[in-house]
């Protein structure tokens, strides 16, 4: 089975983590996303926005400019567009100011800037307003407080995101790990749907490894899981992951580690995290980077055999061709 043609680069009319907050400082960044390049910039006010990385003039990459006075400057020849993406100088040419310059307007992407992340609305139509952007509780809670973890992996993402749907490789993969060590190596997965995704879970154990992933798939897709930390204070790791397409074969994720914990207890962790339990967590992911890039993309699925412990893979096709059907019919 390949992978549906409308998934290849990421589902359309959906938000998607584009990059970190402190990522974008007082210079444009340019970044491949959902197959398009784009540039994320903050105006005087230090409000964030997002267009296509592509001048109007000859095509530069504005992420190559500067902002100046409020505006997008392209290097190339100084034309400049203000926050809505309008063109409103061209400096070459008094004629094309007032002539040219209104009727240029770059394609601008809604966003937000949430969890220390900078969101982006892909849709097919640019003028369509987007609907509001729900991201997990957890990441806006002040009970809780996390670190974000960014990488890039060589797979497509629905691989990264068949990845997460799967809790059985946790003890095989991740066996030698200090936090996904334990646990039986047989069991019996179930699936439970709910409004917005599903729940897919080991029948024979809870709290012991990764043994559950909660898919929510609305207008954004992101997995909540956790896993159980033995020390440093022991209990549980909650993480959110994201997984935004860069090409058919690259996926920027993100896993959000969080932790409901307050006074000595959430110092302490912080303290650890950084110190100790960062390079484990990133050993773990490292695991799973190698053998998704090992997978061969949609050659693999063509030839793949699926079992019971798959519940979690197939219930996350099943949903994404539902989404495509009803995005499709309406
Ligand atoms: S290409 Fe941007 S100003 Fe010429
Ligand atoms: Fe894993």
């Amino acid at each position: 089975m390949d992978f549906e043609p409308q998934l290849k680069l990421g589902l359309q009319n959906m938000w998607y983590p584009i990059c970190q907050s402190a990522g974008v400082k007082e210079k444009p960044r340019g970044f491949h996303r959902l197959g398009q390049d784009v540039v994320v910039w903050r105006d005087s006010v230090g409000k964030i926005h997002i267009h296509e990385d592509r001048c109007l003039h000859r095509g530069a990459k504005l992420s190559v400019g500067e902002v100046v006075n409020g505006s997008l400057r392209c290097a190339y020849h100084g034309w400049c567009y203000d926050t809505s993406g309008q063109c409103v100088t061209i400096p070459t040419s008094k004629t094309a100011q007032t002539k040219l310059a209104p009727r240029l307007r770059l394609r601008s992407y809604e966003s937000q800037e949430r969890a220390d992340l900078v969101w982006g609305y892909f849709s097919e139509n640019a003028d369509e307003p987007a609907p509001p952007l729900i991201i997990p509780e957890e990441l806006e809670d002040p009970a809780y407080s996390g670190f974000i973890c960014e990488a890039v992996w060589k797979a497509n993402w629905i691989l990264v995101l068949e990845n997460l749907a799967d809790p059985m490789h946790g003890p095989f993969l991740h066996g030698q790990s200090l936090t996904l060590g334990r646990g039986a190596l047989e069991d019996d997965m179930r699936v439970r749907r709910n409004d917005a995704g599903f729940i897919v879970e080991r029948e024979g154990q809870r709290g012991v490894n990764f043994d559950w992933s909660e898919f929510y798939c609305d207008d954004s897709l992101w997995v909540r899981l956790d896993i159980p930390l033995p020390f440093g204070p022991k209990g549980i790791l909650r993480i959110l992951c994201f997984a935004t397409p860069m090409t058919e074969d690259s996926t920027l994720v993100y896993f959000l580690r969080y932790r409901k914990l307050s006074g000595w207890k959430r110092a302490y962790w912080r303290f650890l995290y950084k110190t100790f339990w960062e390079k484990q967590h990133f050993k773990v992911i490292e695991q799973d980077r190698v053998i998704l890039e090992s997978l061969r993309g949609a050659q693999s699925r063509m030839a793949e055999h699926l079992a019971n412990s798959d519940r979690g893979v197939t219930e996350l096709r099943k949903l994404l061709r539902e989404k495509i059907a009803c995005r499709t019919a309406q």
